[in-house]
């Protein structure tokens, strides 16, 4: 799934094409966001912009900040944001995260590129950013227990997802309480609370 060129006319077909439920993972997370009623959000991996659009639509209040490491997805983020209501910046899920603080850190289709020590150490951090009661949403391909469920063709290279459970561990490592809120085949969504 890391073998797309940017079109901001063809991204949403072909995302639908590798990932049939794309459509239901946005629709998932923007639920357990706008649950939390956030004002303030970092998106981690923005890529395109449209699952934050989704996101913003929902929660007219809500200013979003989203980090990427491609200069041309965050063009295209650029192009369906609303100016007044998003910053956008290159930075790598690697390196420190704006220090917010953040009522809400999300994240679609960006955390599986992380090796599993990368994952538990960006959890650590995404924790740090948030604020007291905050929470932090992950919606991405897992490795499911039952080989016959991965539906998205993964390289192992670039995309390296990990098994839900042992995410799940990560987070509670990061002082996060998480929970599901949708698990179907290879793609899930946990919401990830930090205590007040
Ligand atoms: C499949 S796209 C998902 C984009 C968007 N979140 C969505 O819902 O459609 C993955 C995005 O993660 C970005 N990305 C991948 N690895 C990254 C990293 N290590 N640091 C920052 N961005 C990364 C890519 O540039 C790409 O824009």
């Amino acid at each position: 799934m890391s073998d797309f060129t940017w079109d901001p006319e063809t991204y949403l077909d072909v995302m639908a094409e590798e990932i049939p439920d794309y459509r239901r993972l946005q629709a998932e997370l923007a639920a357990a966001v706008a649950e939390a009623d956030p004002r303030t959000i970092l998106d981690l991996g923005v890529g395109s912009g449209l699952t934050a659009k989704r996101v913003a639509e929902a929660l007219p209040d809500a200013r979003i900040h989203g980090i990427d490491e491609s200069e041309e997805m965050l063009a295209g983020a650029a192009q369906v944001l609303e100016p007044n209501r998003s910053t956008l910046s290159h930075g790598r899920l690697e390196d420190p995260l704006p220090k917010g603080p953040f009522d809400l850190v999300m994240s679609t289709l960006a955390v599986h590129h992380l090796d599993g020590e990368g994952k538990a150490d960006l959890f650590s951090r995404i924790a740090r950013v948030l604020v007291s009661g905050g929470r932090f949403v992950l919606a991405d391909l897992v490795v499911p227990p039952d080989p016959e469920d991965v539906v998205t063709p993964i390289d192992g290279v670039v995309d390296v997802p990990s098994p839900l459970a042992d995410q799940l561990e990560w987070l509670s490592e990061a002082g996060l309480t998480p929970h599901v809120t949708w698990q179907h085949r290879d793609l899930a969504v946990v919401a990830a609370d930090k205590g007040r």
